[in-house]
């Protein structure tokens, strides 16, 4: 049996029919968690080649030239990095490892990007080896790629990152890029033959927003378009404006509950009687002389514009100067759009289910109910993880006996508690029951993870999913994927 955890103020996260069939087999669960520990994580591909087709859609509606390279510094999995491939699409790399493995399983110079935010000689010298398009941020990785560049005797393909774009009057900081009012006299001055970095070929443009504004990814892109023009005046063959990821996803069931949530939240803080969250954490809110400060530091788990309608809302902008729609002047100009999503690619893609350890009470009377986790496998990059979580009970459950209780987790800090909201369930766990936490793929999984205490890192399953009845055997360990590329190589 199992429940949604019904905190005061629910956040009801939006599900899929593969994560209730799984909920709905004890046996299944059991089994997996016996043999590949706990915490699992599940994903499923399914889901994953969804939101492709949901990206491609919509570019295809628009009749753009386009690629989607998905961001996989959000989930480390090399299922999905397959499943991108098979899907269509490209792969965004940030990172050594994160190129080699996606070159070993299937990409190339079409379908992959080394978008690093720290790029070595290594990283530099496999790209140009196998043709990949680097995106340079400042003027010592041009030296280096044109370093490295002669050394192998081949030009590197790169994009340019930029930043800086002035949006209503202020101008975007970013710590990444040149800045937008400098790019296009650099590249004229020092790129191309005959120039200090004549073996970088520039084929694109990139930036990614810090922000979730659909209005400053227009008014960014009207601005790469015009720099691409010019470039092209001057004979640079620049063929696409990558606009990174941050596209936005949407987490949750109703609007209402997230508008309820921030409200009573504040109110709790104001108050100073917060039975919300764990010893009365305001997730940003603060009372600074009885006034109300902050905000809520979190991601916003409501959206209503989200995956194909964010891109669409971006697309569709009118630049005022030509009277001409940012998707117009795309074709017009002849460019071809990029976009590198990673946490709204893995919309529905993932869940987190860990073991029940032990129940206790603390000394404020509250049940702390410890689980086989710790913080650091299911860690927001912001205050916390606002969805509610699923009890999976082994027992039957009678309704009532709510209780109210705190996740806690396996580090020795006082602060591993799992989520910081308070969440009522209709019994209290047993040991060996189980708690789902949904939708995390994207980021929320292993992002963060530390192998602190020497506890195994969590094992990530890849589920293919099918018409079937549930087996064991439609998950596989992604640990050995590569391996068996390997051997399949040897
Ligand atoms: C350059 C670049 N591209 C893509 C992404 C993916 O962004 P998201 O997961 O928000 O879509 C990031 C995230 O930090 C990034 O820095």
């Amino acid at each position: 049996m199992y429940y949604k955890g019904k905190p005061k103020y629910q956040l009801t996260p939006k599900t899929s029919d593969w994560m209730h069939e799984i909920f709905e087999d004890n046996g299944l669960i059991n089994g997996l968690i016996e043999r590949y520990g706990s915490p699992i994580n599940i994903h499923h591909l399914p889901s994953f080649n969804q939101n492709c087709e949901i990206y491609k859609q919509v570019f295809n509606s628009y009749g753009l030239k386009y690629r989607v390279f998905y961001a996989r510094k959000a989930n480390k999995s090399k299922g999905l990095v397959k499943q991108a491939f098979a899907s269509g699409i490209g792969v965004d790399t940030a990172s050594f490892k994160e190129l080699e493995q996606s070159l070993v399983l299937g990409g190339n110079s079409e379908n992959l990007v080394l978008t690093a935010a720290i790029k070595t000689e290594a990283q530099i010298k496999l790209a140009i080896e196998h043709g990949v398009p680097i995106i340079l941020d400042n003027e010592d990785e041009c030296r280096l790629t044109q370093t490295v560049a002669t050394k192998l005797n081949k030009k590197a393909k790169v994009g340019f990152r930029i930043s800086g774009f002035e949006v209503d009057g202020e101008k975007l900081y970013s710590r990444f890029g040149f800045d937008v009012e400098d790019v296009e006299d650099f590249i004229g001055s020092y790129v191309g033959e005959g120039k200090t970095f004549d073996l970088l070929e520039v084929t694109g443009l990139h930036f990614h927003l810090d922000s979730y504004s659909t209005h400053q990814r227009s008014v960014s892109l009207i601005a790469s378009i015009k720099i691409v023009s010019t470039l092209k005046e001057k004979g640079y063959p620049i063929s696409f404006i990558d606009i990174g990821g941050g596209i936005l996803m949407n987490y949750l069931e109703e609007e209402k509950e997230w508008t309820n949530f921030n409200e009573k939240l504040k109110d709790a803080v104001l108050n100073q009687n917060n039975d919300i969250t764990f010893n009365d954490n305001g997730l940003g809110f603060r009372l600074e002389d009885g006034k109300l400060n902050g905000k809520l530091n979190t991601y916003p788990y409501f959206n209503k514009i989200n995956k194909g309608s964010f891109i669409k809302e971006v697309l569709d902008f009118m630049d005022e100067a030509s009277g001409l729609s940012v998707a117009s002047l795309l074709l017009k100009n002849n460019i071809e759009i990029r976009i590198e999503p990673g946490r709204s690619l893995l919309d529905q893609v993932g869940i987190t289910v860990a073991k029940v350890i032990h129940r206790k009470k603390d000394a404020k009377g509250q049940w702390l109910v410890g689980l086989e986790m710790n913080m650091s496998q299911m860690m927001s990059s912001s205050a916390d993880f606002l969805l509610d979580p699923y009890m999976l009970y082994n027992s039957e459950v009678e309704n009532d006996k709510d209780v109210d209780v705190f996740f806690t987790g396996a580090y020795c800090l006082e602060r591993d508690v799992l989520l910081k909201r308070k969440i009522t369930l209709p019994k209290l766990p047993e040991i060996g029951d189980y708690v789902a936490f949904v939708n995390t793929a994207g980021y929320m999984m292993h992002f963060f993870e530390t192998e602190a205490h020497l506890f195994e890192l969590s094992t990530n399953l890849i589920f293919t999913g099918s018409n079937e009845k549930l087996s064991f055997f439609q998950f596989i360990d992604d640990n050995k994927i590569v391996l068996e590329k390997h051997n399949e190589m040897h």
